[in-house]
Parts: structure tokens; sequence; C-alpha cells
């Protein structure tokens, strides 16, 4: 594997794709090249599961890490726009949002371990070289997204934010002896936030930049 991936997670409103942002610029800036993405994706599965999550398209709950699953495989599959191949040929790759958001949303509905085991094919596939996790209090996060949006989403409640929090940290404590997890502080001014970050990628970037 010559390229990296490097993937963001945290609650909503922690910061994730403004961080991706200016470590993407960082990067890019080394002589780098490296690619920008998201989960859920644009692909089909993504347009699916968003019309779930919006309530468009009405299922089973438990059917949503499954389909989150399988928005994944095709992302690290995909024949054009394959993660997996990307990594493999030398690209830096910087995701918002992996498994580790299955493992913190849907968790807080069912067992940990059964969404584990679901996402245990993508995990074979690709492991992300390192998993940062923006941590930020629920209640900064909430009054960051009522500040930014002109509407919010039904599940974006303090305790519901404070939940999925919690949920993340159990399953860094699960998966800690198979994942590189790093915590950075993200109750901070976002260019102090960026320092962290690139102090903890630049030592597991491909020429140590
Ligand atoms: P996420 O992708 O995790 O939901 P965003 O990067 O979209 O988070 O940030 C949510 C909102 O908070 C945005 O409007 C962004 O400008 C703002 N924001 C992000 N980081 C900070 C920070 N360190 N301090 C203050 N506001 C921030
Ligand atoms: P999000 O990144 O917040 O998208 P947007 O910026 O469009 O709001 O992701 C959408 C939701 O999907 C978010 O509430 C987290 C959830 N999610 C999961 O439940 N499991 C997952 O595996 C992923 C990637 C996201």
């Amino acid at each position: 594997m010559n390229g990296r991936f490097f993937v963001l997670e945290g609650i909503d409103g922690s910061g994730k794709s403004t961080q991706l942002r200016l470590l993407a610029q960082r990067v890019q800036a080394a002589g780098i090249p490296c690619l920008t993405t998201c989960e859920p994706t644009g692909g089909p599965m993504g347009k699916l599961l968003r019309q779930v999550l919006a309530g468009q398209v009405e299922c089973d709950s438990r059917v949503i890490a499954p389909l989150f699953t399988a928005d994944r495989l095709d992302h690290l599959l995909h024949r054009e726009h394959g993660l997996l191949r990307a990594v493999e040929s030398g690209t830096v790759v910087l995701c918002d949002r992996y498994y580790f958001s299955s493992y913190a949303y849907q968790s807080v509905d069912f067992p940990l371990e059964w969404v584990v085991a679901l996402n245990l094919p993508c995990a074979q596939l690709l492991r992300p070289t390192a998993t940062l996790f923006l941590d930020v209090d629920p209640e900064l996060a909430l009054e960051r997204i009522a500040q930014n949006r002109t509407c919010m989403e039904l599940f974006e409640t303090k305790e519901r934010l404070a939940r999925t929090r919690e949920q993340y940290l159990r399953a860094f404590e699960l998966q800690k002896d198979t994942e590189t997890v790093i915590l950075i502080p993200g109750d901070r001014e976002m260019n102090a936030v960026a320092e962290d970050i690139w102090a903890a990628v630049g030592t597991l970037l491909p020429s140590g930049a």
C-alpha cells in the first residue's frame, strides 16, 4: 500500500468538513497527490441512504447499517472511483466519515458488535492509516450547527449528539487493538485544531512531509 487513508470522524458540528478542507490544502502544498471524499457517497446506495435518513423511504431501522456497508463497499471497489485502487496507487485519500460513523450512529440502537461484524469486509479491504476523531462538547457542536443552518435535522438534539459521542468512545475502546485512532480536541479555534491534525498526519505521510 503506497498511499495513505486518513479518516475524520466526529459528531455533527465537530468541524470534520472544515478540517478536511484545511488538511487537503496542506497535503497538496507538500506536493502529494490527494483526494477528498465523504460518506454517505453520491452513488446509488448513498442516494438511497439520504432518502432513508430524511424519512422519504421507509425501511426497518436495522437495515440502515447494511445499507451503509453496501455504500462503503461501492466506495472502496467502484471500477472508476474506487478508493482501494487510489490508495494502492499512491494517492493520499482523506475521507469525511468511514466505518466508525456506522459503529457510533447505528450502535445507539443495535449491538455495536453486530455493526462491527457487518463492516468486516470493508475493514479487511482497507483500514485507515489513522482515524482522527474531532472531539467536541455536544453543546458546542449544537451551537455551531444552529448558527450555520437555516433548519436543524430532527435527530440533531444535544442528547442524541452526546449519546453518539459516547458510542464513538466505546467503539474506539473495543477496536483499540486493530485500529489507529487519534483524538484531537476540537473545541478550539480552527487553525489550532488544524495544526494538531497536521502534526499527527505529517509523520504518517508517504514522504514524511
Ligand atoms: P461537520 O462536518 O463535522 O458537521 P463543519 O466543518 O461543517 O462540521 O462545521 C460545522 C460549523 O461550525 C461550520 O459552520 C463551521 O464553519 C463551524 N466551525 C468548524 N470548526 C470550527 C471551530 N474550530 N470554531 C468555530 N466554528 C467552527
Ligand atoms: P453527514 O456526514 O452528517 O452528512 P450531511 O453533511 O449531509 O448531514 O452524514 C449523514 C448522516 O449519516 C449523519 O447523521 C451520520 C450518519 N451516518 C451513519 O449513521 N452511519 C455511517 O456509517 C455514516 C458514514 C454516516
